[in-house]
């Protein structure tokens, strides 16, 4: 196991949608890794391919060409085989369970990996943290649209995952939240973990350690804080 190096690398990775007689081209071969201690910003315009390389490093899809290459930290070669826990996905459209509470909302990846009791301590300082320990036995449809955003990065964090994807995840925040999210992704890195947050938030841009900017499902620029920092 590398103590510094990628957890995850994408090398080439390509994807497309079929709609009807016309060939959407997402991702059109992207390359990129993702290094222990790092937040890495994934920018670019709207349908630029940000959200489906995300479902794709998840594993939540399939690439049709390319490659991707886990850091055995991760506990599995593909994807599709990772182990509940080690990458966490905070999916664009929240993907919250309507019948469940925001509690057990925040729970269901302990549910899932067979232990919700000794998580329950983690779930309750997330939620406090993020401002939604009030909310624990309201429904999705009861709380606001932020509050449920910031349920959906609490249930991505509470495994503390090697590797977070969050796709966007200040959309719903204002300035406050963004920066407590923030703060708790960057908790995360500095721990040797990873966390690749899409978003449009310039605040993020500027503190990202790594910035990867999109363009019709390219990788168009990267920079570097410690490279441009270099001499
Ligand atoms: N399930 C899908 N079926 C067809 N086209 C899709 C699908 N998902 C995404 N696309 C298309 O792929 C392109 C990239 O979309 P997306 O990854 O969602 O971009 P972003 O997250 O940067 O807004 C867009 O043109 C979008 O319309
Ligand atoms: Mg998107």
């Amino acid at each position: 196991m590398s103590r510094h190096g990628a957890l995850m690398t994408a090398q080439g990775l390509v994807k497309s949608y079929r709609r009807d007689a016309e060939t959407v081209h997402a991702l059109r071969g992207v390359t990129l890794s993702i290094n222990r201690g790092q937040v890495v910003a994934l920018i670019g315009p709207s349908g630029s391919g940000k959200s489906t390389l995300l479902n794709v490093l998840c594993g939540w899809e399939h690439a049709e060409a390319g490659q991707l290459l886990l850091d055995e930290s991760l506990g599995a070669s593909k994807p599709e085989d990772l182990p509940w826990g080690r990458v966490a996905l905070v999916p664009q459209a929240l993907g919250l369970l309507e019948e469940l509470t925001i509690l057990d909302n925040v729970l269901m990846p302990a549910r899932l990996a067979g232990g919700v009791k000794p998580m329950l301590g983690r779930a309750e300082e997330l939620m406090s943290e993020f401002g939604i320990d009030h909310l624990t036995a309201r429904y999705p449809d009861q709380v606001s649209l932020g509050e449920q955003q910031r349920t959906a990065v609490a249930r991505a964090l509470l495994l503390s995952p090697l590797v977070v994807l969050a796709d966007e995840p200040s959309a719903h925040q204002d300035a406050g939240w963004s920066d407590v999210l923030f703060a708790a992704f960057s908790r995360l890195a500095a721990q040797g973990h990873a966390c690749l947050i899409a978003t449009h938030n310039p605040v993020v841009w500027e503190r990202a350690d790594t910035v990867f900017a999109m363009r019709d499902g390219e990788l168009a620029t990267h920079n570097t804080r410690s490279a441009a920092a270099a001499p």
